[in-house]
């Protein structure tokens, strides 16, 4: 079977076409980070004007890359939330119009479950029970994934997401909107940097407790004190960037390994969009390796948001029973994982 998959809970159109068999045949995404890169951040209602006029040329583009026609189509899964609501309002509205026009079935789908099942498009011999570290702009969420659609949230951020603090310490040092990926950039560069003046150390919030919660936000805090106070130039620049992606790294590094001894699971799956981030796959994998476990991880691409992993979730939920069963357009800007 086809399944469509479409993506516009935020600032990327994605879409994408799975097939049963044949796995991912076409994916397409349009990302608006220029366009609110003004701004230094999402603006909801051009992110919503946007996506509606993507949503029409990109679907000509992934069924030209899947080479099928629309009729093809089995299934149409899109995001019904959590995110802003009228960036959802778009993507929910075309899938179900597709769908009403070619007679077939549709399916909401919940963001963050696509998040944590991405990894299996790379590993298919990835099966439940395991453990989820799901991060990324709005969510930093520990998931104890029993079964498909059974999940237990042991432990979340009680403030910042751990996207959220990697895009506002960037912010601050004057990168642009969203930093994280610029921010790391900046870390990696720090091993070969001349010198880089001495700052007090960063901490590791809530790590000497026994909670699986997180806190970021006053990691964000001691990098703005230690920015004000600094000279703002390059080598300042650099050795924050490093001071706070080792800090992060080290807190969600321990929180996991807490995680794994109180949970029994040895096989971590990472999500989201800091799942992209070099320093702290390595970080997981060495963790991973000395727990002998194993750690999985989406493509670099499928990690931050896209129209694959909705494809993808559509279809593992559609064959386990699932589907819409009204016409009406259901989209849900809070929506508990659980
Ligand atoms: O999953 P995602 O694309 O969107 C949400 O659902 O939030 O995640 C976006 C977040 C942003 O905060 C971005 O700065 C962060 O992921 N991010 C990174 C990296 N690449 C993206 N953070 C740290 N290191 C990276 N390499
Ligand atoms: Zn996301």
């Amino acid at each position: 079977m086809y399944v469509l998959g479409i993506e516009s809970s935020c600032d990327e159109t994605g879409l994408a076409i799975y097939h049963s068999e044949r796995g991912l045949i076409g994916s397409v995404l349009h990302s608006q980070v220029k366009m609110h890169q003004k701004y230094g951040g999402v603006v909801p209602e051009l992110a919503s004007r946007d996506h509606i006029q993507r949503l029409v040329p990109l679907l000509d583009e992934v069924l030209k890359q899947a080479d099928i026609d629309q009729s093809s189509l089995d299934l149409i899964a899109y995001t019904a939330g959590p995110g802003l609501i009228g960036a959802l309002l778009t993507g929910a509205s075309f899938a179900k119009s597709l769908a009403l026009g070619l007679a077939k079935p549709s399916l909401a789908v919940h963001h963050l479950e696509a998040h944590v099942l991405a990894a299996q498009l790379d590993f298919p011999e990835l099966t439940f029970p395991f453990l989820a570290l799901l991060i990324s702009g709005g969510h930093t969420q520990l998931i104890q994934a029993n079964s498909l659609g059974n999940y237990q949230l042991i432990g979340e951020s009680v403030d910042d997401a751990v996207g959220e603090a990697f895009d506002k310490t960037a912010r601050l040092m004057g990168l642009p909107y969203p930093g994280g990926a610029s921010l790391a950039k900046l870390a990696d560069r720090a091993a070969t940097f001349p010198t880089l003046p001495y700052f007090s150390p960063f901490p590791r919030p809530m790590t000497d407790k026994p909670t699986l919660n997180f806190s970021f936000s006053g990691l964000k805090t001691h990098a703005m004190i230690t920015w004000n106070d600094s000279e703002q130039n390059e080598a300042a620049q650099i050795a924050i960037a490093q001071a706070f992606q080792e800090a992060v790294i080290d807190t969600l590094t321990i929180k996991c390994k807490n995680a794994i001894k109180q949970t029994q699971n040895i096989r971590l799956v990472v999500g989201g969009g800091v799942a992209a981030n070099q320093a702290l796959r390595k970080k997981l994998v060495q963790l991973m390796d000395d727990l002998n476990g194993k750690v999985y991880f989406p493509r670099p691409e499928y990690c931050t948001d896209n129209g694959a992993m909705i494809a993808y979730a559509g279809y593992r939920n559609f064959i386990a029973g699932a589907f819409d069963n009204d016409h009406g357009i259901h989209v849900k800007a809070r929506w508990a994982f659980e």
